[in-house]
């Protein structure tokens, strides 16, 4: 009696199980088949700006100036993003000589031509820290000397080209609505509320907090070998595109970096000295261009989106150089610091596109003016 209790039992409990086996899996599939319906193409090829976009804005630049006030203690006032550099350097840009004709626009129009640029290292936290820490590293590269009408009014006759990147190719918010609603948690030390906001699941941002994870990674053993994406999109003449720059050693002497004593604080400046400074080798790296095709899913509006190089392959446009230098002085680490690199500075033929964009040109120029007003001040 009781064996064939403890059988029947077995046999419900078996039974049980395969029933949930077979709900995940047509779950699983469901999603799956929801997901790619969700994300396939085509896309629009034009920007698309939701209503309320300059009011939500408005309030991010409240935040981003909460936490420029949060993250003084008795320093200059930093920037509100990637406040901790490695080294600003000076580089050389040399479009290709044999640039195909359709990838000539903008700074790229005349192959074979060498842009003197100087080029801001960092990590992505909004106050310093040590370089062990996970955390995004960010590059940021102006081309100088550059002649034609800027983008902004007011920053006619400077003749900048800046290229503004982070060592991941995707950011974890959508848009400007998601980016409000997370800095605004994040700023008043509500981590979980950043991507869980409600107690409605139809909130819940589980792909972008594991990008956001993601993004937080361990250091490179040097800031010249990581790969540095724009994440969002720019025009490129008359087209769209994401740009990045990686590591191209075989333009370079070869050179094998000593290993650092990754337990100190500034471990990734040391590397930069070490090979730019006392073994005087320069470190080379490509500029590529990723073009959009409207007719894959590569979404203008949505930054959370990796452009796949299987729908559109990065194409190289431009090498980029660093000579053996000795940067890290205190002389040129205060002019480091009261760089501005902005997306926005530079041509129409290199527009920022896209949500998160049209914000960085409002939220920019305002933590820059703020952080240079107050320094000023002291
Ligand atoms: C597409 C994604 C983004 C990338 C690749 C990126 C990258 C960077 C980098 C590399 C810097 C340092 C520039 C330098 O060396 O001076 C920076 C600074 C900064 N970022 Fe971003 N960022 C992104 C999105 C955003 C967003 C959405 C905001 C806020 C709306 C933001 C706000 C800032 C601010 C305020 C600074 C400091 C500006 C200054 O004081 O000069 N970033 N960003």
């Amino acid at each position: 009696m009781l064996m064939s209790l403890w059988l029947r039992l077995a046999a419900f409990l078996a039974k049980s199980l395969l029933w949930l086996l077979g709900l995940g899996l047509l779950g699983w599939a469901l999603a799956s088949a929801w997901w790619a319906w969700q994300h396939s193409g085509p896309v629009s090829a034009q920007e698309q700006i939701p209503a309320g976009e300059t009011a939500m804005t408005q309030e991010v630049i409240q935040t981003a100036v909460r936490i420029v006030d949060q993250h003084r203690d008795n320093t200059r006032y930093l920037r509100d993003a990637h406040a901790k550099a490695h080294g600003c350097l000076k580089a050389e840009v040399q479009v290709l000589t044999d640039l195909a004709p359709d990838l000539r626009q903008g700074v790229f129009s005349e192959a074979g031509k060498t842009w003197q640029a100087t080029l801001r290292l960092s990590n992505g936290n909004a106050y310093p820290q040590f370089d062990s820490m996970r955390d995004a590293r960010g590059m940021a590269l102006k081309l100088l000397d550059v002649p034609g009408t800027q983008l902004l009014k007011d920053r006619q006759g400077r003749g900048e080209q800046d290229f503004v990147m982070f060592n991941h190719p995707n950011f974890f918010v959508s848009d400007v609505a998601e980016y409000r609603q997370n800095v605004a948690a994040q700023a008043d030390g509500k981590k979980v509320l950043a991507f869980f906001p409600g107690w409605d699941p139809r909130s819940w941002q589980v792909r972008h907090l594991f990008i956001a994870l993601a993004t937080l990674a361990p250091a490179p053993t040097s800031p010249t070998q990581s790969t540095y994406f724009s994440v969002s999109p720019y025009k490129f003449g008359n087209a769209n595109a994401k740009f990045r720059v990686a590591p191209d050693p075989d333009s370079c002497p070869s050179y094998t970096l000593p290993a650092q004593n990754q337990a100190l604080p500034n471990f990734l400046r040391s590397a930069l000295n070490q090979q730019l400074s006392t073994d005087r080798v320069p470190a080379c790296f490509v500029l590529q261009i990723q073009r959009q095709d409207p007719r894959a899913y590569m979404p203008i509006e949505d930054t959370s989106i990796e452009w796949q190089e299987s729908d559109a392959p990065f194409e190289t446009v431009a090498r980029i150089r660093i000579p053996a230098q000795d940067f890290d002085t205190p002389a040129l680490n205060l002019q480091c610091d009261n760089q501005s690199f902005n997306p926005w500075f530079g041509l129409e033929a290199h527009r920022p596109i896209g949500g998160i964009n049209r914000l960085r040109k409002a939220v920019y120029e305002a933590v820059s003016d703020y952080r240079h007003a107050r320094n000023a001040e002291q």
